[in-house]
């Protein structure tokens, strides 16, 4: 049976969440399959799905005709001599031999279609008080040349271009500038600190590194030239000790009317030269679009896996971009009139995909947002800017829902604004709670539609899809229907298949959809470790959950070393490891445990050093600043606890489940495979202090 478990039949978020990882029992599971049973036939009417199983079906039994007609929406170059070549599975490879440009069909096949004046983006700041409207038009001028200064500093296809910008519409013309010319963006999300910058810089070895000097968050401006200076002067010599002649450029966009008052404290290291953006753009001429391969890969975006070093997802041009335009009809209902609203980072796969390629490939109007669900200045944002630019469509983690409630629980802002424009609310990236799902609902007056998928997919590998007529009404808690092309399966511990509400181990059979990662960058063994090498012939997406009897899929909780923070997906091993490196700490582990804002946070329990160290209190205090430094604000790191001893199990590993359930209180048996069960009564005291652990009054 499986290790993770959560039950969902709870209206409280912090019951809910104190639920996370209950261990199997019969009759718990049996509730689960009774209740998901109840539900799901209680709100879909039989035949409202046919359509819907129809395509799903021909997307599985003949995915070559299937995907060549969804291929065929958008523009290619050269047609595809083969749909699919699964020869050398996983590696599997959509549109053989066909080319195409992603820019063009993003931007270009617009313009000459005659939709030049219409908004492409709309960039609303109200961190800097401003409000920018680009057309496709403008668009094309402006990444064309861009690409055009790319040229001139030597970029050629298959080149990396290392992107470091705020949330300012630059980013997007950097990355559609960097895919015209069939260079590899990899954008890095700006609240990483410099040591995370420079691994991923040491990774992908970028002949360009395209940055803006600040970004503005509520409470600081952010300085990206000195952390880029910062994590420069970290990097192992070879990136910097490039052949004669070769070296890296940074293209440096001065944001108008920002004082950045940082100035770079670390000098640059010979073989980096600073380019100011203005001028290379005066330089340049428009670049054409550059015919690539269906499987060039578009960008590399690394994301957490479960060791410290980041796992670089690589994105193929083809299957990506005809699927992406595809998701904005079927799965978000988007007409081509629509302004959609991904209120995400570029720094992530949401970011990617939604603010940039697929409403813009769709020919939508996107809304990129520089600001916060609250705090710029108060928590009537989301509903200004649905009104202000007539929003169709919003797309957002759970976190910035849960934050919006607690600053204006009776919505009193949001009720200021007119915002009937909007049709429907989508959330997805963490666990979506019943509470925070039905106070959306309230306040935006809209379904709030729960979908999941990870950064490894692109897109959604369930949802409700609006333009498959799904029922608006999922049964509550569950991430919605398999999307064409994936066949969702629940396995179990020995890969043989769950039933129907039994809780497994999310897996999907081979092969998968096109426009899902191709590989891993430089890394296929760990490509095809980390992914297939589980359950032979399946995806494993490391979620566990499980299936009702309609086919509806149940997302529960991760299943490995991921901890999932305000839809920021963080490595427990990397947090352990910058705390190790703390002279006063000798064993550490870290566990996620529940937040009533941001789902988790991360809780560190450490051994200190004998002899002299710190104190717990100032210890605590360094080992706060010392992640913040080495990873970044975004892991909200602020709990840790002395202890006595780690928990290990026999075999020498973190239960880090069990610790996580204990410190939650809903940690019923201590598992059989621990070395020494004392240790976690100890460790149930310790945590009272903290105000953990406070109910496992039924431990044994
Ligand atoms: N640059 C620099 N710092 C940043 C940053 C950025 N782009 N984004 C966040 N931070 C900092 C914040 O300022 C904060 O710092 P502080 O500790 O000094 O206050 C810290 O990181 C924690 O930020 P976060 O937990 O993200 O809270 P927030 O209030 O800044 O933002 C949300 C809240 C909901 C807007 C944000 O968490 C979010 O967008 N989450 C969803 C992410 C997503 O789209 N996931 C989908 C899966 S890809
Ligand atoms: P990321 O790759 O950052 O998008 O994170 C992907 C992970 O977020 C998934 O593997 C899930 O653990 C989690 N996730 C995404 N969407 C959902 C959802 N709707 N419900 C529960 N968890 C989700």
């Amino acid at each position: 049976m499986h290790s993770v478990r959560l039950l969902h039949f709870s209206s409280s978020i912090m019951h809910i969440l104190s639920k996370l990882y209950i261990p199997s029992e019969d009759e718990e599971t049996e509730e689960v399959r009774k209740k998901a049973r109840e539900t799901s036939k209680r709100i879909v009417p039989a035949g409202e799905l046919d359509a819907y199983h129809r395509v799903m079906k021909r997307s599985l039994q003949e995915p070559e005709v299937f995907w060549a007609e969804v291929a065929s929406e958008i523009s290619w170059s050269k047609p595809w001599d083969k749909v699919l070549d699964n020869s050398k599975e996983p590696f599997s490879q959509w549109f053989c031999g066909g080319e195409l440009n992603v820019c063009y069909n993003a931007v270009d096949r617009h313009v000459l279609a005659g939709r030049g004046d219409k908004v492409a983006l709309i960039h609303d700041s109200p961190v800097t008080n401003s409000l920018r409207h680009v057309t496709y038009r403008e668009l094309q001028q402006q990444v064309s040349l861009l690409a055009g200064a790319l040229l001139n500093l030597d970029v050629i296809k298959g080149d990396r271009v290392l992107i470091y910008m705020p949330m300012i519409p630059e980013a997007i013309f950097a990355m559609l500038a960097s895919a015209r010319i069939g260079a590899i963006h990899s954008v890095v999300f700006g609240g990483f600190a410099a040591r995370e910058l420079c691994a991923r810089l040491e990774h992908c070895r970028p002949k360009v590194v395209i940055l803006a000097n600040c970004g503005v968050e509520p409470t600081r401006v952010v300085p990206y030239r000195a952390i880029l200076h910062q994590a420069l002067a970290m990097c192992r010599s070879s990136i910097l000790e490039p052949p004669p002649g070769e070296g890296i450029t940074c293209l440096l966009y001065q944001r108008p009317g920002i004082f950045c008052p940082t100035t770079p404290t670390a000098l640059l290291p010979p073989g980096v030269r600073i380019v100011a953006w203005e001028a290379a753009l005066a330089r340049a001429c428009p670049a054409p679009c550059v015919p690539v391969e269906s499987s060039h890969p578009l960008y590399i975006l690394y994301t957490s896996g479960t060791t410290a070093h980041p796992k670089g997802v690589l994105r193929p041009s083809g299957g990506h971009a005809a699927v992406l335009g595809w998701t904005m009809r079927k799965i978000y209902g988007m007409k081509p009139d629509d302004v959609w609203w991904a209120a995400s980072d570029m720094g992530w796969v949401v970011g990617h995909s939604y603010i940039c390629y697929a409403p813009l490939i769709n020919g939508n109007t996107s809304l990129m947002y520089e600001g916060k669900p609250d705090r710029t200045p108060d928590a009537g944002q989301y509903f200004r800017l649905i009104e202000r630019h007539r929003v169709s469509a919003l797309f957002t983690a759970p976190t910035a829902l849960r934050i919006i409630k607690r600053e204006d629980p009776g919505v009193a802002l949001g009720k200021k604004h007119d915002f009937k424009s909007l049709k429907y609310l989508f959330v997805a990236g963490e666990y979506c709670d019943s509470e925070t799902r039905l106070w959306a609902e309230q306040a935006f007056k809209v379904p709030v539609l729960n979908h999941w998928w990870q950064t490894e997919t692109g897109h959604a590998i369930t949802a409700t899809c609006v333009g498959f007529g799904h029922s608006l009404k999922p049964p509550e808690f569950s991430t919605g229907l398999p999307f064409p092309g994936f066949d969702v399966r629940v396995l179990r511990e020995d890969g043989t298949e769950a039933n129907r509400c039994e809780l497994g181990r999310i897996a999907c059979k081979l092969p998968l959809p096109p426009g899902v990662m191709s590989t891993l960058y430089e890394a296929n063994g760990r490509f095809k470790t980390t992914y297939f090498s589980k359950y032979e012939g399946y995806y494993d997406t490391m979620d566990a959950g499980y299936i009702d009897n309609d086919g509806y899929v149940y997302v529960t909780a991760r299943d490995d070393d991921i901890i999932n923070v305000a839809g920021h997906r963080l490595s427990t091993n990397a947090i352990e490891d910058v705390v190790m490196t703390h002279p006063c700490v000798v064993d550490a582990a870290v566990v996620g445990v529940p937040d009533a804002t941001k789902g988790h946070t991360p809780l560190c329990l450490y051994v200190m050093a004998p002899g002299n160290c710190l104190g717990e209190e100032d210890l605590n205090t360094e080992l706060f600043q010392l992640v913040r430094e080495m990873i970044g604000p975004i892991a909200s790191f602020n709990k840790a606890v002395a202890v006595q001893a780690i928990p290990r199990t026999r075999s020498g590993k973190i239960p880090r489940n069990s610790i996580s359930q204990l410190a939650s209180s809903s940690l019923k048996k201590i598992p059989s495979t621990v070395e020494d069960p004392n240790v976690y009564f100890e460790l149930a005291t310790t945590l009272q202090r903290i105000g953990l652990a406070n109910n496992n009054a039924k431990l044994r």
